[in-house]
């Protein structure tokens, strides 16, 4: 702890029961009250990323960066009270209302590109890495892959705003905030089109609430008016994105994300 004494006289520091691989903890700062302290495990690059969003940002519905410490990759930023995941709202219908009213005119240009990966260049690395391996093929990852890079490119042309994406945009990244409304958090920081900022949604309701997936989708396309197919064809991409992340993480499991979403396509 001893790098966390560059942050300001902190006290009550407790652990955050999450399962991650960064530390997380409650605390009370003496300059700015309740706070939430993050050390990342990410790289240098994950982190500057992730901050510099929180702090283009600047509150306006994301949470606030109290203080911050590059060196160490550690941020101290303003604890959202209750803190409730969106995750633990019962309603569908509810959750999607929070998360439509999040998105809707949420999205801002970046001051300095320069920190942020593109969305589209992540989506093709991902799919790249799976094209290389070769466990993978036998799976039909190749051919996921290649369809992944495809619809990437046709949903870039149809959609080629450069935006400040959050880039992880789920249900246990949206707290509940004192207000009653909701604040976003943890932020990847990636450059795009605000479209792809909702099949991180749609992936973590499928893992989630599997029964209602079909009514994710058709909401989501009233809600945000945009076509179910293009919908469909985000959440494939995110699917590919997430297991190559898995796989490069050591922790792949099978395609089967993936192939449910490809079964989708056709539909
Ligand atoms: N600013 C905050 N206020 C309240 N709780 C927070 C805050 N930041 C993180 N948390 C809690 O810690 C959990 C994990 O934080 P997060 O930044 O999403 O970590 P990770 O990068 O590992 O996903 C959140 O789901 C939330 O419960
Ligand atoms: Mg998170």
């Amino acid at each position: 702890m001893g790098e966390i004494a560059k942050i300001r006289h902190l006290t009550d520091i407790r652990p955050i029961d999450y399962h991650s691989v960064n530390e997380l903890f409650t605390c009370r700062s003496a300059a700015h009250g309740d706070a939430v302290l993050k050390r990342c495990n990410t790289s240098d690059a994950e982190f500057a990323a992730e901050l510099n969003t929180l702090r283009e940002y600047g509150g306006r519905r994301f949470c606030r960066v109290l203080e911050y410490d590059s060196d160490n990759k550690i941020m101290l930023l303003e604890r959202v009270t209750p803190g409730t995941r969106l995750k633990a709202e019962p309603s569908l219908e509810r959750r999607l209302d929070a998360f439509a009213s999040l998105f809707q005119g949420l999205h801002i240009e970046p001051k300095n590109a320069a920190p942020y990966p593109s969305c589209a260049d992540r989506i093709c690395r991902a799919a790249d890495f799976l094209l290389n391996r070769s466990d993978c093929r036998g799976l039909h990852g190749y051919a996921y892959a290649l369809r992944a890079k495809e619809l990437c490119l046709s949903l870039s042309e149809r959609y080629p705003k450069k935006v400040l994406l959050h880039g992880d945009l789920h249900f246990d990244n949206i707290l509940k905030n004192s207000a009653g409304g909701y604040t976003i958090i943890d932020p990847h920081g990636v450059i795009g089109d605000p479209i792809f900022d909702v099949p991180r949604y749609i992936l973590n309701e499928f893992w989630d609430y599997r029964g209602t997936f079909p009514a994710v989708i058709g909401g989501l396309s009233r809600r945000l008016n945009i076509s179910e197919d293009v919908l469909r064809q985000g959440f494939f991409i995110e699917a590919v994105l997430s297991t190559s992340w898995d796989i490069e993480d050591g922790n792949f499991k099978n395609t089967d994300d993936i192939a449910f979403a490809a079964s989708l396509l056709e539909g």
